[in-house]
């Protein structure tokens, strides 16, 4: 089958957000530590009336209404995410009900977890699906997203939270590339959530951020082994017209295009184009590179006018949303193409999704068709200007009535539902059983 792929888009995200340089005075930390240190804007969140189920009811429902998509044309339904709440019970059979009310249960697919990857791999999934015997004609849909809450402390302003829900098909515009994909699984502790009263994970950051580069790393290299094998030919930063990453924060991402291009060193280092990098950078243990200061300035420096080129204009969402885990890539590419619109035609998308525990891919994306449609239905820049900016006060004390909430029996919510984009799912009520109720605005 030729061209299955990403044929729509929704990206759905809380209308109230806190600015993070309003959270720097309020967590007391240097000025410049979220916004030049992390490089992060804004933080989008949700208050009682918002949980994973709404969110992606929201999205799933707007998806098949912007498209004009009829419930019973979707024959497979995959969902990403590590935002749990009932444990055994999956957000794909709550997303049922908008299905039952066009009369289809006949959809495969259920959640897939593992930190920030589990959209990606339900991604992967849907595309085999198309691809497989078991393909009975009809849409695949991926929804993919998380709310991406940390109790105080450092990891506090890498949250965020968003939703995206993807149409999956042939003659899409948004092609996977075949032969070329790269995966990297194993086994470390370096974010994960034991305590499942809690919304708020265990996390050792600094642990997590060798973890994604190590990730980078083996990938990276597994994806130009196979570009080799199937083109015959070499592969570095200069034959992708763009990069994508996973973003916990975007100095994540400017650091990650610095790594890329010393690995690219790292193969070729006598090339004309390395030639004012000092030589012991060719000799470090991989270990020290990881943190290595003087290394990061040198290719950060050496990639940037390429980094602006290829990789700013995916930046938008993540930095005005911050961390949304299974989203967080695919938020990324929503930004792209609503930036680069009818530019990205023929062009190669590089895509690194990373989840901690950990699990990664890279993979690449060919824009054969135009973007314009999905770039219109999304419009993103539309709601992102609708938004509400909230104190810091009232979003730390938010958090705080999410504590109690998120594991509520017998709760009715009390914040207003003016708060909520239109069209918007909101919890109605959790009952002595703690089963939950929702009513679309
Ligand atoms: N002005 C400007 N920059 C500053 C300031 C300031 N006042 N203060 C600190 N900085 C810089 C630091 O120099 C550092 O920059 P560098 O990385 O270029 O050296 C950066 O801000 C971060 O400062 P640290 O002290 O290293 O940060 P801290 O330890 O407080 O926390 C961390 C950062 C580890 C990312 C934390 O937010 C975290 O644990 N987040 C969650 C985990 C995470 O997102 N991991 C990423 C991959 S896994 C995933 O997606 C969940």
């Amino acid at each position: 089958p030729k061209g299955v792929g990403i044929l729509g888009i929704e990206t759905y995200f809380p209308k109230t957000y806190v600015k993070q340089s309003d959270l720097e005075v309020f967590d007391k930390v240097g000025k410049g530590k979220y916004t030049i240190g992390l490089e992060q804007e804004n933080m989008a969140f949700s208050n009682d009336r918002e949980d994973i189920y709404s969110m992606c009811l929201t999205a799933t429902h707007n998806l098949l209404d912007k498209y004009n998509i009829s419930p019973k044309d979707i024959g497979r339904l995959e969902v990403g995410t590590e935002t749990v709440l009932d444990k055994s019970k999956s957000i794909k059979s709550v997303l049922m009900q908008i299905f039952a009310s066009g009369g289809n249960y006949n959809i495969e697919g259920i959640d897939t977890i593992n930190a920030c990857y589990g959209g990606t791999s339900a991604l992967l999934n849907a595309i085999s699906w198309i691809e497989s015997s078991a393909w009975d004609g009809r849409y695949a849909m991926v929804v993919c997203g998380d709310i991406a809450v940390y109790a105080p402390g450092p990891a506090r302003p890498t949250g965020g939270a968003a939703v995206v829900a993807m149409l999956i098909g042939r003659d899409a515009p948004l092609v996977f590339e075949r032969g070329v994909r790269a995966s990297h699984v194993e086994n470390v502790y370096d974010f994960y959530k034991p305590n499942l009263d809690s919304e708020y994970p265990s996390v050792d950051g600094h642990l997590s951020i060798n973890c994604y580069f190590r990730a980078l790393d083996h990938c990276y290299n597994l994806y130009r082994n196979n570009f080799k094998q199937t083109y015959g030919e070499t592969f570095s930063l200069d034959r992708t017209d763009y990069a994508l990453f996973h973003s916990p924060f975007w100095k994540q991402v400017k650091k990650s295009y610095a790594r890329m291009t010393y690995l690219d060193y790292l193969k070729d280092p006598t090339s004309a184009r390395f030639s004012s990098v000092p030589h012991h950078l060719s000799q470090m243990e991989t270990e020290t590179s990881y943190t290595d200061k003087e290394l990061n300035k040198v290719f950060s420096d050496l990639s940037s006018s390429s980094f602006q080129e290829k990789v700013e204009s995916s930046s938008l969402l993540p930095k005005q949303l911050g961390n949304s885990y299974t989203a967080s890539l695919y938020t990324g590419l929503t930004s792209l193409i609503s930036n680069e619109r009818e530019k990205l035609q023929d062009k190669r998308l590089l895509m690194f999704s990373y989840g901690s525990g950990m699990a990664a891919t890279l993979f690449s994306v060919k824009v054969e068709k135009s973007v314009k449609d999905i770039v219109d239905r999304a419009n993103v820049e539309e709601r992102l200007s609708q938004r509400k900016s909230v104190s810091a006060e009232e979003y730390t004390q938010t958090l705080k009535e999410r504590e109690t909430f998120h594991s509520a029996t017998n709760y009715t919510p009390t914040s207003s539902i003016s708060e909520l984009f239109p069209k918007t799912y909101f919890l109605e009520k959790i009952d002595g059983e703690k089963r939950r109720s929702y009513i679309r605005s």
